[in-house]
């Protein structure tokens, strides 16, 4: 049998590899106007960045992580002799992490100065049960903001996500904002002994793993799928209930900012997430059609900790991060169907083989004056050369045959309208911009009509 792709990844054929930097550009687009500027980390890390960044207990790093080894270092290990703790990587798992980690590394954020405003792209692993919308391999755009302790900013992100799902098309009336507080260090410890409380008079209906989840953390029995967990779960205390008074007044004004802003979202106090870096604000976007289970496309927080406990000073932070292969697929339950990999300007078309040298240099003119144009290399007949320009969707076909050339012009088609005019060939072939060949083109009004015909 031919060999498969892994487990849990996906090829991205070109309409879809095409549709992914459009994606990635409309993102950096819209974050740009937030002030927002790209990096890019490493695609592995060593291990005990992800242990202490996103916490031991994590699903993510107790179970999904894909660690790796050098081929020396494996034999180490093979061997029983030690590997040292740097030597230890693991693919990243997301880019919250190494983002901060740079942000350390490099002192992004000196003392005294305005935020540090990043945004990436890329590619991030978890060994889970692949499923729809959910794989081993996928792609996330994040953004992260260091140094900035207001309201206003959690607000800010949050819009900014919202903007983001918009002007990709998913309809805002798919998507649905959760938002709650996870609280800090003062109120947290509190909250987790009540709800540990709560789990232990309830261990009757809880399943074994979260009993486990109860001693290492308890927060994360929010997140059981099991419906007998889920129910038992529903009359557990509240994190809102307990928050010190400096995080209910964060988190409030953070709601009054989004409504403010009109942004409709729910309280939802059992929205934990899965990563133990949070303090304070933490959101989610579902959606309710084309995901199934996985039906989260987006979600982020607050980590005032975690640039701390990678070692560095202390440094407020918050991001999100968007998941690109489930926004496909709640595009594509709206009718999304992924534009064409590659637009065809013009197509050259010869009459006959005489002509296909003159043919060869206009196609390499009219390459070199920044249109996109294809021609005929296997001498199909002249038919067979518009249904190809046809499949190609090309806006124009240039058509040469001998009389053309002997005369030095050479005919033009647009193949929407069939309008045909006779062009001069050595203007084209002299034109050094796509702007001079269309302003050949436009002084033929049949040709040009009032649209544009070229991309
Ligand atoms: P996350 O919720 O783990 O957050 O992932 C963000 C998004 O990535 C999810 O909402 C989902 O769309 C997508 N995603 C996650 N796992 C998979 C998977 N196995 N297959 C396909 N898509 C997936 C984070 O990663 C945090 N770093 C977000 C953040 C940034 N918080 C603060 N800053």
């Amino acid at each position: 049998m031919a060999i498969q792709a892994p487990e849990g990844t996906k090829d991205l054929l070109p309409g879809e590899a095409q549709y992914w930097e459009d994606f990635k550009r409309i993102a950096a687009d819209i974050f740009a106007r937030y002030g927002y500027a790209l990096i890019d980390t490493p695609i592995f890390e060593q291990t005990e960045l992800f242990v202490r960044g996103i916490g031991e207990a994590t699903d993510v790093v107790a179970k999904e992580m894909f660690q790796t080894l050098s081929g020396e270092n494996l034999k180490k290990l093979i061997a029983g002799d030690p590997v040292k703790s740097k030597s230890r990587l693991s693919l990243r798992p997301e880019g919250t992490a190494g983002v901060v980690r740079a942000v350390v590394q490099h002192d992004l954020v000196p003392q005294g100065a305005p935020p540090t405003k990043l945004m990436y792209a890329g590619q991030m692993f978890r060994a889970e049960r692949p499923q729809k919308g959910r794989q081993r391999q996928f792609n996330q755009i994040g953004v992260e903001c260091l140094g900035a302790e207001a309201p206003s900013v959690d607000a800010e992100v949050i819009i900014m996500l919202m903007r983001f799902f918009e002007a990709i098309g998913i309809p805002t009336a798919l998507t649905h904002l959760l938002i709650n507080s996870l609280g800090c260090d003062e109120c947290r410890p509190l909250y987790r002994e009540k709800l540990y409380s709560y789990l232990k008079d309830n261990a009757a209906h809880l399943c074994d793993e979260c009993l486990r989840r109860a001693e290492t953390n308890p927060l994360r029995a929010f997140d059981c799928k099991n419906p007998a967990c889920a129910t038992a779960m529903e009359n557990a205390p509240k994190m809102t209930d307990c928050l010190c008074a400096s995080c209910k007044e964060h988190h409030e004004q953070v709601k009054s900012y989004l409504d403010a802003s009109e942004i409709t979202y729910t309280q939802e106090s059992r929205l934990v997430r899965g990563l133990d870096y949070y303090t304070r604000t933490v959101f989610e976007v579902q959606v309710s059609e084309g995901l199934g289970s996985q039906n989260a496309i987006g979600g982020g927080g607050r980590y005032d900790k975690l640039a701390e406990e990678v070692g560095g000073r202390p440094t407020s932070g918050l991001g999100f991060a968007l998941g690109y292969e489930r926004c496909v697929l709640a595009l594509q339950a709206t009718g999304f169907e992924f534009p064409p990999a590659c637009v065809c300007d013009a197509f050259i078309a010869c009459v006959d083989t005489t002509v296909q040298g003159v043919a060869f240099s206009l196609l390499q003119a009219l390459r070199d004056a920044g249109l996109n144009c294809e021609m005929d290399h296997q001498n199909r007949s002249l038919k067979s050369q518009f249904k190809l320009a046809d499949k190609l969707k090309a806006t124009l076909v240039f058509i040469l045959g001998p009389d053309e050339v002997q005369s030095g012009k050479v005919k033009v088609r647009n193949m929407e309208t069939h309008a045909e005019e006779l062009l001069d060939l050595a203007e084209i072939l002299q034109a050094d911009s796509k702007e001079e060949v269309i302003k050949n083109i436009r002084r033929y009004d049949s040709i040009w009509q009032d649209k544009k015909p070229i991309s």
